[in-house]
């Protein structure tokens, strides 16, 4: 799939992984239109793009079919990053988690489909949608068994591309991601714990019993993979794991942040079980052996990624 002097839509622009594929996008001398209903972001992380009219703009909804079809205008390939990303809300409310991440997938394939776009990147979940797996590290030939309708939405979506590629000639690529960290990353553990020990630097409230053990990849490896996969990805339709070989347990990340901080005597409490929550896949690790074959590997170390976020916290909201 050709990437370089594209013209690209990518949808959840402004968000975290997004406003850095689009940074990188720019760099390889694409025009690329941004689509965010601004839900989870505001336009801060792409607005010296907006000063400098390297990118468009739109405000709106994946689900709105005109607003897609009208950001498709010469496009030849679509980024789809826009998602309602929470596993807990999707466990709370999976009827809004399916209507923006199934209807949406739909809403932009059938808008690509109408405007002959037939190139799409998805941003997709490794960990949610292979479960609680029993091959550890997981292959993208595990089979999907979600414990969560944001994992069950990942995977329809993926069943969906693959249909149009079958169907309409499409070439799809999806993405399906480690946990990905990094500046610019308003969820997860790391900002969690950030979070909390800003509120009160003696106590730390860790869910589950920190004995959940995943892999972390920065955010800079993964839109350099993400991009390093889609230009050799061939007709049809293509998955990849994109991650890191290393895995950690929250119990280990919290020390880390806490060594980060300069705190001392800390004190942990848990609120138990294996799981931090209903959907959480408390054991993740993908295989990236087929990334390896393709010529990829990842960069940055975990401790170093998780170092330099809690950095870029620390210079963003404050010294704790
Ligand atoms: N961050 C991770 O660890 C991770 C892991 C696996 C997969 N992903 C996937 O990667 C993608 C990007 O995730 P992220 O972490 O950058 O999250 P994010 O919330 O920062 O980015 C998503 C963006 O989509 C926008 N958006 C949400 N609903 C929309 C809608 N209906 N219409 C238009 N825009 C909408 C939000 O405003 C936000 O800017 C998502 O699809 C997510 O599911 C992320």
């Amino acid at each position: 799939m050709k990437v370089k002097d594209e013209r690209a839509l990518v949808t959840g622009g402004a968000g975290f992984i997004g406003s850095h594929l689009v940074d990188k996008l720019v760099d390889m001398g694409c025009e690329v239109v941004v689509l965010d209903n601004l839900s989870n972001a505001t336009t801060e992380y792409i607005q010296d793009h907006l000063d400098s009219a390297r990118i468009e703009f739109v405000k709106g909804d994946v689900r709105d079919f005109e607003t897609v079809e009208s950001c498709l205008e010469d496009s030849s390939l679509v980024f789809h990053f826009a998602a309602q990303y929470d596993v807990r809300k999707s466990v709370s409310d999976p009827i809004y988690d399916f209507d923006v991440n199934v209807n949406g997938m739909i809403n932009v394939l059938e808008a690509m489909r109408k405007k002959d776009v037939l190139n799409i990147v998805f941003a997709s979940s490794g960990g949610t949608l292979y479960g609680l797996a029993d091959a550890i590290p997981t292959p993208e030939t595990y089979p999907p068994q979600p414990i969560s309708p944001y994992g069950a939405s990942k995977a329809g979506s993926e069943m969906y591309i693959s249909a149009y590629c079958a169907c309409y000639g499409l070439c799809g690529v999806s993405l399906r991601y480690a946990n990905i960290i990094g500046p610019r990353s308003v969820h997860g553990v790391i900002f969690d714990f950030y979070q909390k020990l800003k509120n009160n630097p003696k106590s730390l409230e860790i869910l589950g019993d920190g004995k959940q053990k995943k892999s972390y990849t920065d955010v800079s490896d993964c839109v350099d993979a993400s991009l390093y996969v889609t230009e050799k990805a061939e007709n049809g339709f293509n998955i990849f794991n994109i991650g890191s070989e290393e895995w950690v347990t929250v119990n280990y990340i919290a020390k880390l942040v806490i060594n980060e901080l300069k705190l001392a005597d800390v004190e942990f409490s848990y609120t138990g079980g294996e799981q931090g929550w209903i959907g959480d896949v408390h054991l993740m690790l993908l295989s990236i052996s087929k990334l390896k074959d393709l010529g990829w590997k990842p960069k940055m170390h975990i401790d170093e990624s998780i170092r330099k976020y809690v950095k870029w916290l620390v210079g963003k909201y404050g010294r704790v």
